[in-house]
């Protein structure tokens, strides 16, 4: 039997299903992956500007990332597999059934696509945390901040880095004034216990799984969709190239996932 046929059939007698996604499902929408072409911004491999260290170093230059970062995801719109995902999501509810998103993304594309109880493993582009005080808040205002006005350059020959501690994003809850950051988490920090015990109970529970666009390399997350092919639920892949997991997989659907999960999760 066609292997679509066959994941189809699965995902008609599934109760819960879950869908794992990761930046290769926002590539479409003009987000770039981590891992492809968009790896550097101006001379930086952004795996260096996304750590608590390079924060701490110096905190202008990951705010001037951040504020590229915000403009970027801001502007952009959900495409087709975000769509098909949100659609999926609100059609299995009316037969009491559940689709649980748990995305690596902290684009807010599935929320724009109509998607909800979306589990963001690694934070929001569009929240913030106090370094002082530690709450969290949403904010999507940009610039975040009048000194981050239009300083988010990617060009590799941009002047880094002139913005004063003291002008960049501060928090004001109850007259704190604590710097602010970006509430993602960064490589080499933690994910939240709540946020990873909500993954956990889907990963525990769900009869059928999708990871879409994701390499399957960054931890917790690349562990999810290998414990629940051990459980002997179908998980299928959806991704442009194989993955260090593909082989843990039942199935694996190659291509750009804005044809295959329509065609996956259509009606
Ligand atoms: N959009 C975002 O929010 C965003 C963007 C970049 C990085 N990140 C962060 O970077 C980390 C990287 O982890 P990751 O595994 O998500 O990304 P990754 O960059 O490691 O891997 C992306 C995967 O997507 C696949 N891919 C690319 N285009 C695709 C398409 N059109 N259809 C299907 N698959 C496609 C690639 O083959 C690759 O396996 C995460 O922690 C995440 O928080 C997030
Ligand atoms: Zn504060």
């Amino acid at each position: 039997m066609n292997i679509m046929k066959s994941f189809r059939e699965t995902l008609l007698n599934s109760k819960h299903v879950l869908i794992l996604s990761g930046s290769g499902i926002s590539a479409e929408s003009g987000i770039p992956t981590f891992r492809g072409a968009g790896g550097f911004w101006r001379k930086y491999q952004v795996q260096n500007l996304a750590t608590p260290e390079a924060f701490a170093a110096n905190p202008s230059l990951v705010w001037e990332f951040y504020e590229y970062r915000r403009t970027v995801a801001a502007q952009a719109q959900p495409n087709t597999a975000h769509q098909a995902i949100a659609e999926f999501q609100k059609r299995l509810r009316e037969n009491n059934r559940i689709v649980s998103i748990i995305t690596q993304n902290i684009d807010g594309l599935h929320q724009k696509a109509g998607a909800d109880n979306v589990v963001e493993l690694h934070g929001s582009l569009f929240k913030t945390q106090c370094t002082k005080c530690k709450v969290i808040e949403k904010n999507e205002c940009i610039p975040i901040c009048p000194a981050l006005e239009g300083k988010g350059s990617p060009d590799p020959n941009t002047l880094s880095s002139d913005v004063a501690v003291k002008d960049l994003p501060r928090c004001n809850k109850n007259n704190c004034g604590g710097l602010l950051r970006p509430y993602i988490i960064w490589f080499g920090e933690n994910l939240d216990q709540q946020v990873l015990s909500n993954a956990h109970e889907a990963v525990d529970s769900c009869d059928a799984c999708l990871v879409v666009g994701t390499s399957s390399v960054v931890y917790p997350a690349a562990m999810f969709a290998p414990l629940v092919a051990q459980r002997g639920v179908s998980v299928a892949e959806f991704n442009i190239e194989t993955t260090p997991a593909t082989r843990d997989f039942q199935y694996h659907f190659d291509g750009p996932c804005s044809v295959t999960i329509p065609e996956a999760l259509a009606p």
